[in-house]
């Protein structure tokens, strides 16, 4: 077991559903600390830039389009096995297939829309949270 920071991100239909407390208090009750936090609307240039992983994808301009619909709420999310541990709240990709209790199976409608995203391994979370957080934008947790 090791401190690690993962991204995450509320989707434009977890905060159009006020679930930004909702979720955050899930993150918090499994000690997770949030370090860094913001909303914004993402251009069409950022959604493309942060999900060109998925580029190729035949459902990338739908998911462009959902994560530019309305506002998203990002953070930087640091503890005990911060990555798997958010994934775990989180829940399956599909919400069909999500654990009962995990955010998706509680929220998501479908694949498409599903709420939250979490960063999926070390290095991609280092690059999320550079992404949105730049090289200083973490907060040190000092008590
Ligand atoms: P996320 O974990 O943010 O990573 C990629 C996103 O693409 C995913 O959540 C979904 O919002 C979206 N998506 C849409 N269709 C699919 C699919 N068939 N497989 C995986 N992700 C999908």
């Amino acid at each position: 077991m090791s401190v690690e920071q993962t991204l995450s991100i509320i989707k434009p239909d977890g905060v159009q559903k006020n679930l930004i407390g909702e979720i955050y208090s899930r993150f918090e009750k499994a000690g997770l600390e949030i370090v860094a936090a913001r909303m914004l609307r993402l251009s069409k240039q950022q959604a493309e830039g942060f999900y060109a992983v998925h580029a190729e994808r035949p459902f990338f301009k739908d998911l462009v389009s959902y994560m530019t619909s309305g506002p998203v709420m990002v953070q930087a999310l640091q503890g005990e096995d911060a990555i798997a541990k958010n994934r775990q709240i989180m829940g399956a990709t599909n919400p069909a297939e999500a654990d009962k209790g995990t955010i998706r199976a509680d929220f998501a409608d479908s694949i498409e829309e599903n709420i939250v995203h979490g960063s999926d391994a070390a290095d991609t979370a280092q690059q999320e949270i550079a992404f949105f957080f730049g090289d200083d934008g973490v907060c040190e947790r000092t008590r």
